[in-house]
């Protein structure tokens, strides 16, 4: 079986980084390996914890590259493609990436997503589900394009919004959700990525 070689690009605590790689670790059949974490943020804990793992981790500081975004992404492209990565799984990634960088890795590159999209793309997701009155929120993996959170749906699940319910209770409801959903996400996406590679 092909196991495609796998980049986890974090900014933080990296709770779906660990679901990741513990999912990879624990499954003989995964049809991805993890062979570098990468994080924008020197200090994030997700490097902690994949180091502990046993897991390549790196820091590339964006704030080195002060507003250039694309000398940032070209650091960071040469460094995945250094460690011969060949699919990416954005975990609680924080920079927006510009289409050079986008383009370069379309079809390879997932994100994962604390709403049921399409609603609530960007930021203060569950917040924004509470105050529309909504009755459930969730979490969406998705292809990465060009507009952020708008990349074409792999998978979803959903949990719901209870009465009094915060944002913090919900997003403490959703992140189990996540941690399920995005293993069995990226097994699809390995699988799509495998078969156009086999059909060229
Ligand atoms: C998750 O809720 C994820 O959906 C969002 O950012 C959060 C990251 O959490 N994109 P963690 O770093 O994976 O713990």
């Amino acid at each position: 079986m092909t196991r495609l070689k796998l980049a986890i690009l974090i900014s933080g605590r990296g709770s779906n980084m660990e679901a990741l790689l513990k999912a990879a670790a624990s499954d003989p059949e995964f049809p991805a390996e993890p062979v570098l974490v990468l994080s924008n943020k020197p200090d994030a804990h997700g490097l902690k914890i994949a180091e502990a793992m046993g897991v390549a981790a790196v820091a590339i500081d964006h704030r080195t590259f002060g507003k250039d975004r694309e000398a940032f992404e070209f650091h960071v492209d040469a460094t995945l493609r250094g460690s011969g990565v060949e699919v990416i799984a954005l975990a609680g990634f924080m920079r927006v990436l510009t289409p050079w960088f986008v383009k370069r890795w379309e079809g390879r590159m997932i994100n994962i997503h604390p709403s049921l999209l399409p609603k609530y793309k960007g930021l203060d997701t569950h917040q924004r589900a509470i105050d529309a009155g909504d009755t459930e929120a969730g979490c969406s993996v998705h292809w990465v394009s060009a507009g952020v959170d708008e990349g074409e749906i792999i998978a979803q699940a959903s949990v719901p919004i209870l009465p009094g319910d915060t944002s913090d209770a919900l997003a403490a409801r959703t992140l189990p959700a996540e941690h399920k959903l995005y293993p069995e996400a990226l097994k699809i996406a390995c699988k799509t990525i495998t078969e156009k590679l086999a059909h060229g």
